[in-house]
């Protein structure tokens, strides 16, 4: 008889029906995670359904348990369109010209974070522990609370987390604040949006600070580190291998003949930075004439939140800067740049990476990016390949040591890396990627969740 010992709760959970790629770091660390933890896991279904007192549908996939429900047109609307993606994902990514503020848009978010703790309340146990996950949810502890739950909960943050400045754009900033503060630890990608956290705290809640790592404010005391999240790096190896040798794989060596491939994969969204990415390309084909006919970039990026206008502007621009720099470079037999704005499996992806050159992954801002991990975990050992990845992305606290890692908005310095990385010998492309593996075998998903969960579960009430 299984029983509800952690409950984990996000809003978007992972979907037999959608296709890889499109789903997010969230998906698949979790997922990774649970396997291993029997968990349940309440969500969103993906669906839309005027019913608000739609029941939870309980079902299990691939050994993991899940329990969501719908949301209505109007939750949609508000809650993730305009508060959760115009509002929250633009500031946490230090992009304060894109936040688009509404009052209406705030009440659904709260709305829907009630109706999350409703479902949520009904499957608790008295040994229960909640994990709860990312911006979407950030009131869900407050109002646990509030409807008298008392076991230990926890909120992981997947995005980064941003100074007080850039924080206090949002005019509800106290409030977000508060809601923290209901949790008993509250965990980052990295050591710099912990600190964010702290400084906001502060400064916005005048919070006390104790030498044994709590913090507290309005009246709680709680716990807020960085876990960085990763991937199962064994099941990863394992699928790449298995990717290349998928008919998808050998249709795609066999596509690129002898070239070199160069891969980028993220979901379409303007806190990847994939339109400078492509500049950048732009910019090696200029300088590096010896890589004409030799190089072959692939940018896999599957349309995500299409409901919300920034993404579907964002496609048009790239789908220009793709043509341009085609209609420039290419021959009668080579395209240098293939842009697919679709998703494939997560086989046949890390099959992808494991048969480039050079992971290319230059967010402007990006809380972990577990394709920069996928791509190290995906390398052959005896001829692995060179990750170019932005220093503005949480995985490069973890992997400058093997990485090269360069500033996005440079473009002129991205496309000399490039060419380093395209030019590297094997032994240095041995010993950087080995670096990088051992701080990646040392931290893996599990050593994530253990860390994380044992502090959950040293929390006393
Ligand atoms: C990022 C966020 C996740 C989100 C995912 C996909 O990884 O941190 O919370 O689930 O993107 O975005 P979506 O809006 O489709 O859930």
């Amino acid at each position: 008889e299984p029983d509800n010992e952690l409950i984990v709760v996000s809003n978007r959970v992972p979907s037999p029906k959608s296709s890889g790629g499109s789903q997010g770091g969230l998906a698949v660390g979790v997922m990774n995670a649970l396997q291993k933890n029997e968990g349940l896991w309440v969500g969103w279904s993906g669906d839309i359904d005027e019913n608000r007192d739609a029941q939870l549908n309980h079902y299990e996939f691939d050994s993991v348990r899940f329990a969501t429900f719908p949301l209505t047109e109007n939750d949609h609307q508000t809650f993730y369109v305009g508060f959760s993606n115009e509002v929250l994902w633009p500031l946490f990514h230090y992009r304060t010209d894109k936040v688009e503020y509404t009052r209406e848009n705030l009440e659904g978010y709260l709305r829907v974070s009630q109706r999350y703790a409703r479902h949520v309340s009904t499957l608790v146990e008295p040994h229960s522990r909640i994990w709860v996950h990312d911006y979407q949810l950030i009131p869900l502890g407050h109002y646990l609370r509030q409807a008298g739950i008392d076991v230990p909960i926890g909120h992981f943050l997947h995005t980064p987390f941003p100074p007080w400045d850039v924080l206090r754009i949002l005019p509800d900033y106290e409030d977000l604040l508060r809601y923290f503060s209901a949790y008993d630890v509250i965990g980052f990608q990295t050591k710099c949006d912990q600190r964010n956290f702290e400084e906001c705290m502060r400064h916005g809640l005048e919070a006390t600070f104790y030498d044994d790592g709590t913090i507290e404010a309005e009246g709680r005391r709680f716990r807020a580190e960085a876990y960085p999240i990763s991937i199962d790096v064994e099941s990863a190896q394992e699928m790449a291998r298995q990717g290349v040798d998928s008919n998808v794989g050998k249709r795609m060596a066999q596509s690129l003949a002898d070239r070199t491939l160069v891969m980028g994969v993220d979901r379409l969204d303007y806190s990847k930075g994939i339109f400078k990415r492509f500049q950048a390309f732009e910019r090696l084909l200029e300088k590096a004439e010896h890589q004409h006919g030799h190089v072959v970039f692939v940018q896999i990026s599957p349309p995500s939140r299409t409901d919300v206008p920034e993404y579907v502007e964002l496609r048009t621009e790239l789908e220009r800067v793709a043509g341009h720099v085609n209609g420039r470079f290419a021959d009668y037999d080579w395209t240098p740049l293939r842009y697919l704005n679709r998703g494939y499996s997560r086989e046949s992806i890390l099959g992808f990476l494991r048969l480039s050159r050079v992971g290319f992954l230059t967010p402007l801002r990006d809380g972990m990016n577990l394709v920069a991990k996928e791509f190290v975990a995906a390398q052959d050992p005896e001829d692995p390949g060179v990750l170019v990845l932005s220093h503005l992305a949480g995985a490069s606290w973890e992997l400058q040591e093997g990485a090269l890692v360069c500033n996005p908005y440079d473009s002129e310095g991205v496309a000399d890396m490039l060419d380093q990385a395209l030019t590297m010998p094997l032994e240095e492309r041995k010993a950087r990627w080995q670096r990088m593996m051992d701080v990646m075998r040392e931290n893996d998903i599990h050593h994530w969740c253990r860390q994380f969960l044992g502090a959950l579960g040293a929390v006393k009430h």
